[in-house]
């Protein structure tokens, strides 16, 4: 490809001028002093654990997406394991979910002692293949953990129907997708429960932390029970009751979120709509600029869906390049552009070919994609000098491998 006349420049990765003269992250916080101080009131009051910015930070959360009830926790792999144990998934049990995922959509099946089964996803969105899921549904099969991929929601119209006709509860994995919308409505209101990440590359954080929406009052008390050591009751409820008798009736886990960073959330929550719109206008100068490049394939968007843009995975077309993924990932971090890879699929992990004999082939759409994905750089907080850095990084590295 030949993007000008002009001489290619040498690459930084051959000795050449890096584009920037600093590392650019893939993804990173924004922090204001109103955060920080929110912080430090609650160091300042009573209650540094389960208390009032709990309660205030899931009521104002749960208003945000459309949901009854939001039960935060201490991460979302956290929130993962308690949906996974609400949907009541035990030894026996089968759930389907993505191969394109972070390892912790999978873990919190086994963490239940159930097996997950690895189905594979769509070539334009990379999320679950509802067919293929379906295939592979059996009569232990009792759950299904769709992920919104990079922020695009799942194709959950046909997901939820063939769930609803085989009895599965859905858990849907939006940690990428705070603040998509899925025809006209939140992610966060369209499934049995859904379940955000605020590790500092989401769209908000609070350090570590994690929230499962639902309608469902039973799956809400379940929840909130398994967070709290399986404990009928919160100790500032005791308090306020003037009681001390308190009953275990559940086994559970301390995956509380504390006070303070619940108040740091209730603050990055009042950032969210202005934190999507900047994520919006990075992703659309990225698809201007690289649909021109025909080795490089841009991430789709499906009619009816509104993307929350946690990542902006990007394809090669190898067959025009010569040279692979790996090069031209060296090639972009000589740059100073901090690239990714999001993800190697789950089922190909050691850990899952060891213990379950996974292999090479089970999910080809999956598989054919990691070899060709790269993240670049996408957060908040990025400049218009930081969007453009990355912009003419890819096209000087591809120029300079292009057939
Ligand atoms: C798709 C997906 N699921 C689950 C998680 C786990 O969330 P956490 O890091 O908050 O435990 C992540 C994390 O980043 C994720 O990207």
């Amino acid at each position: 490809m030949t993007t000008t006349g002009a001489k290619p420049q040498p690459l930084a990765i051959h000795g050449g001028k890096p584009v920037r003269a600093t590392l650019l992250p893939y993804g990173r916080q924004s922090v204001s002093e109103g955060d920080i101080q929110a912080v430090v009131d609650v160091l300042r009051s009573d209650w540094l654990t389960t208390g009032p910015k709990v309660a205030e930070f899931e009521e104002i959360f749960a208003a945000r997406v459309s949901s009854k009830y939001a039960v935060s926790f201490s991460s979302g792999t956290a929130a993962l394991h308690a949906a996974a144990y609400t949907a009541g998934l035990k030894p026996g049990d089968e759930a389907i979910t993505s191969p394109m995922t972070f390892a912790a959509t999978a873990n919190c099946v086994l963490y239940q002692g159930a097996t997950p089964v690895f189905a594979d996803v769509t070539p334009d969105t990379l999320n679950l293949d509802p067919e293929d899921m379906e295939r592979r549904i059996t009569p232990n099969t009792r759950a299904v953990l769709p992920v919104d991929y990079a922020g695009h929601p799942a194709d959950l119209d046909a997901i939820r129907k063939i769930s609803a006709d085989r009895g599965l509860v859905v858990i849907e994995d939006a940690c990428h997708a705070l603040g998509a919308r899925y025809r006209g409505k939140s992610v966060g209101s369209l499934v049995d429960m859904t379940v955000f990440s605020f590790h500092p590359v989401k769209h908000i954080t609070t350090g570590e932390g994690g929230m499962v929406l639902t309608d469902n009052p039973d799956f809400a008390e379940t929840l909130r029970r398994f967070r709290n050591h399986g404990i009928s009751s919160e100790a500032r409820q005791r308090q306020s009751r003037g009681q001390w008798h308190y009953e275990m009736v559940l086994l559970g886990f301390n995956y509380r979120l504390p006070d303070i960073v619940c108040a740091l959330g209730i603050e990055q929550l009042k950032k969210l709509e202005g934190n999507l719109t900047r994520r919006g206008e990075i992703a659309a100068r990225y698809t201007a600029a690289f649909c021109e490049i025909p080795s490089v394939i841009v991430p789709t968007v499906r009619t009816g869906v509104d993307p929350a843009w946690h990542l902006y995975p990007v394809r090669f077309d190898l067959g025009k390049l010569t040279t692979d993924r790996a090069q031209i990932f060296r090639a972009l971090r000589a740059e100073n552009i901090g690239v990714n890879v999001h993800y190697i699929p789950v089922h190909l992990h050691p850990y899952y070919r060891g213990q379950f004999g996974h292999r090479d082939g089970e999910c080809p759409v999956a598989e054919a994609a990691y070899e060709r994905l790269i993240s670049l750089p996408m957060f908040h907080g990025m400049t218009d000098v930081d969007v453009g850095d990355v912009v003419q990084a890819v096209s000087k590295v591809i120029s300079s491998y292009a057939k």
